[in-house]
């Protein structure tokens, strides 16, 4: 045997040690994860579940799917609020007629939440010149809640400026439920209507705690 020749079936060795290890690796960890296979059980009613788990077969239904769809036609518990319209529909943002209610509570949560997420470029005046836009660290200029322009920007515009964001402005989808969102909005059109926009007809002052939304006429876009 030549010296080179012994020298590739070292290699051609260490390749297929290294194989097995892996392989042997990889069946060792496929024994079942450790939430599964916990060693001693004492309450085994409470280690397994006896519900059907989320997104595992279910032998109940005829699709076998153990999550289920929401029925059709129904709107879950706290989602009862316009949402329904996608990026885009400016025409129908714009005449979107929601007829909303919420309480003094609510407004001033609104507050809370603009001064945390819209304050930096908006002010907390509401005119634009919040500091991350008045240090020029941000160069588009925010919406000027006093200005004519925006003073009676329809509900729904916002709604979906809040959403899925205008331009410079991202999308606070992610930060703010349904409800946050048009609690912000709430608010800001609450200010607005003391500092010359329309009528304020999205509160009542002292409404029950829970806000209340006329499903049937909230979903009524033109
Ligand atoms: C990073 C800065 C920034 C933050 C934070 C921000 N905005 Fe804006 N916003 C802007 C800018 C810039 C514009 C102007 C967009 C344009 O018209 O080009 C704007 C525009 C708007 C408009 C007008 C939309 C339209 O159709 O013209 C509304 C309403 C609005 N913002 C609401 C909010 C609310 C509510 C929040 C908090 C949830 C928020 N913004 C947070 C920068 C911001």
């Amino acid at each position: 045997m030549n010296f080179e020749f012994s020298l590739i079936m070292n290699k051609i060795k260490s390749i297929l040690v290294a194989g097995l290890v892996l392989t042997i690796g990889l069946v060792s960890c496929d024994s079942g994860d450790i939430r599964r296979s916990p060693g001693h059980i004492y309450a085994p009613d409470m280690t397994y579940s006896r519900a059907y788990d989320a997104y595992t077969a279910s032998p109940n239904f005829e699709d076998s799917m153990s999550s289920r769809l929401p029925v059709t036609g129904t709107i879950a518990r706290g989602h009862q609020l316009p949402d329904h319209l996608k990026e885009g529909d400016t025409i129908a943002y714009k005449s979107m007629v929601a007829p909303m209610h919420f309480s003094a509570a609510e407004v001033k949560e609104g507050g809370r939440l603009f001064s945390i997420y819209c304050g930096i470029c908006h002010g907390t005046n509401l005119d634009g010149q919040g500091p991350l836009f008045a240090s020029g660290k941000f160069a588009s200029m925010p919406a000027n809640f006093k200005d004519a322009k925006y003073l009676h920007m329809p509900i729904g515009q916002m709604y979906g400026a809040v959403k899925y964001g205008k331009n410079m402005m991202g999308s606070y989808a992610s930060q703010l439920d349904i409800r946050q969102r048009w609690m912000v909005i709430a608010y800001i059109k609450k200010f607005q209507s003391a500092n010359g926009g329309d009528a304020f007809t999205l509160g009542e002052v002292d409404a029950a705690p829970v806000a209340k939304a006329d499903t049937a006429k909230a979903v009524a876009v033109k």
